[in-house]
């Protein structure tokens, strides 16, 4: 199923092979290096497709938790103006410097950055109300499917260490929430950004099932449930692929993490999967399609 709202000149597929290069190869020489220590990055390409989908040069497209900043840079590179938040002042350097290298590189879109919880992104942008085309954002899901990983002789200890897998230690951060604090304070972002929209403009949210103590969360489907209850309806769910797609055959590209959390959930006989894809969650203001069936 395709949204009747896409303005590129082709509609998406309801797959997105956007893993066809690993998530360092897309990032090299388009961001810079520090933003690998963000522990959970949108791909740059799935970034790229949605907002060329969803968008036509010159439109606004937000993302009110901008981490180190891909939707913005992906923004700019294709023209579009774009703005964004992010609570920690790390990443949103990272975001500014980010949109620095972008501008060298000839990106000729506009950008706006305010570092602060986007709890209040209706009021911080409250001058951009009407005008977001696109809001494309992620939820930050905690420590169960982002980190990196050092080994051995790297770290000193000889043993396998996850880094990087926890955004700080403030609990401002919504990765420190429960899944119930986290949904209550996302389903408050996504009504903030609903103020900010256009008329019939498009929220995408992307989003994976988490396992937490080896139970399955369908966080893309609470997600749904909290953006539905902010007052938007969902209009399509695609699938952005993380693995790669090679001669007939899928290319793994999950972290050791996922792979052994995968492995330790089978051995006490759950039968859980290595994850190589996730949700693209689309929607609209239910008032605006309320108005379209008039
Ligand atoms: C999944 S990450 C987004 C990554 C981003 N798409 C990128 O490619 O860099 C979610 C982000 O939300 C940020 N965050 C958490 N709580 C926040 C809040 N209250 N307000 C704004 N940003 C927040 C986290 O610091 C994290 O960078």
């Amino acid at each position: 199923m395709n949204t009747p709202h896409q303005t590129g000149s082709e509609p998406l597929p309801s797959v997105l092979p956007v893993a066809q290069r690993p998530s360092r190869d897309q990032r090299k020489g388009r961001y810079v290096p520090e933003s690998m220590r963000h522990p959970g990055k949108m791909l740059p390409a799935l970034a790229a497709r949605v907002i060329e989908a969803f968008t036509t040069p010159g439109e606004l497209v937000l993302d009110p938790m901008c981490g180190i900043g891909t939707t913005l840079v992906e923004a700019i590179h294709l023209g579009r103006s774009a703005a964004g938040m992010e609570y920690e002042s790390d990443f949103a350097h990272l975001t500014l410097r980010n949109l620095q290298l972008a501008r060298t590189q000839g990106a000729s879109g506009t950008a706006r950055l305010v570092c602060g919880d986007a709890r209040n992104v209706a009021t911080v942008y409250a001058d951009l109300a009407g005008e977001v085309a696109l809001v494309l954002t992620s939820p930050p899901y905690g420590s169960h499917t982002h980190g990196q990983v050092t080994a051995g002789r790297k770290n000193q200890s000889g043993k396998v260490e996850k880094a990087h897998y926890r955004y700080s230690t403030d609990p401002g951060n919504l990765a420190h929430r429960s899944i119930g604090e986290l949904l209550e304070a996302f389903g408050h972002i996504l009504a903030g950004c609903g103020e900010l929209l256009r008329p019939f403009g498009v929220v995408a949210i992307t989003v994976r099932p988490i396992r937490v103590k080896g139970e399955l969360i369908d966080l893309p489907g609470h997600v749904a449930a909290t953006a539905e209850e902010a007052g938007l309806t969902l209009t399509d769910r695609l699938v952005a692929l993380l693995c790669g797609l090679r001669h007939g055959g899928l290319v793994n590209r999950a972290s050791f993490f996922q792979m052994l959390e995968a492995r330790r959930a089978r051995d006490k006989g759950i039968p859980a999967c290595a994850i190589a894809h996730e949700d693209l969650l689309v929607f609209q203001r239910a008032t605006d399609l309320a108005r379209r069936r008039r």
